[in-house]
């Protein structure tokens, strides 16, 4: 592929930033400088290096985020930053989306790619994709908020009730709640209609996958082949 379409297709800029970019010297490939922006490269593997910067080629971006408190999942926030300002301007000229959202308030994986298909696999709540709070109440909870979670509890503007895939109680004011749809502030909601309050909601797992320990709070990572496999492992 020509060098200058290999720049856009990674966030570069158009082909007329991405040419200007090669022509001024700012690209090296195989540690090369190449400074012709109709070079043909092979992308199987390619490694350059963008104004020092190393990066490498990748036909759709994926990747996760330890989203902290105070941003928003859009590109417009009202209210508070937004996450995409965690990431590195390529990754957001490239058009990465969140794969569902989570509130401005709570904190935890947040996965991100520009692949539209895996997009829909992962936030469709028809494909039944188990996502893991830990959440925080602000009353103690009892036995029967956990029933009513398990059993259903009636959200307003739902038909029908929504249970928790899985329910249970994690110290004095806390759960630790699965859910396989993505309803609007679903967690919060539930925890709400079954009589009592959240006050800290953190998501570290979405189907197998879990937000690694060493991934600090605001800071993302790609996804690699592993990651996706333990996504779907569940
Ligand atoms: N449920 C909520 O209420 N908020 C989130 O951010 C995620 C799930």
């Amino acid at each position: 592929m020509q060098l200058e379409r290999i720049l856009q297709s990674q966030g570069f800029g158009s082909r007329k930033d991405c040419r200007a970019l090669i022509r001024n010297g700012g690209v090296r490939v195989a540690g090369a400088e190449i400074d012709d922006p109709f070079a043909d490269v092979a992308t199987e593997g390619l490694s350059f290096e963008v104004l020092g910067e190393p990066w490498i080629y990748r036909e759709k971006a994926y990747l996760m985020l330890n989203k902290p408190v105070g941003y928003e999942c859009s590109r417009e926030p009202r209210h508070h930053r937004s996450v995409f300002a965690l990431l590195p301007d390529p990754l957001v000229r490239r058009g990465v989306q969140s794969v569902g959202r989570l509130d401005e308030d709570t904190t935890g994986l947040l996965l991100f790619t520009d692949d539209g298909p895996f997009i829909h696999r992962w936030s469709s709540g028809k494909k039944k994709t188990p996502k893991v709070y830990e959440v925080h109440t602000k009353h103690g909870v009892d036995d029967e908020q956990i029933q009513r979670l398990r059993a259903g509890v009636l959200l307003i503007d739902e038909p029908t009730p929504v249970a928790a895939a899985a329910c249970e109680r994690n110290g004095e004011c806390g759960l630790r709640l699965i859910v396989t749809e993505g309803k609007y502030h679903q967690v919060k909601r539930m925890v709400a209609a079954a009589g009592n309050r959240v006050i800290g909601l953190h998501r570290p797992q979405i189907g197998g996958l879990s937000l690694p320990p060493d991934l600090p709070v605001g800071q993302w990572r790609w996804l690699d082949e592993d990651d996706l496999a333990q996504l779907a492992q569940y």
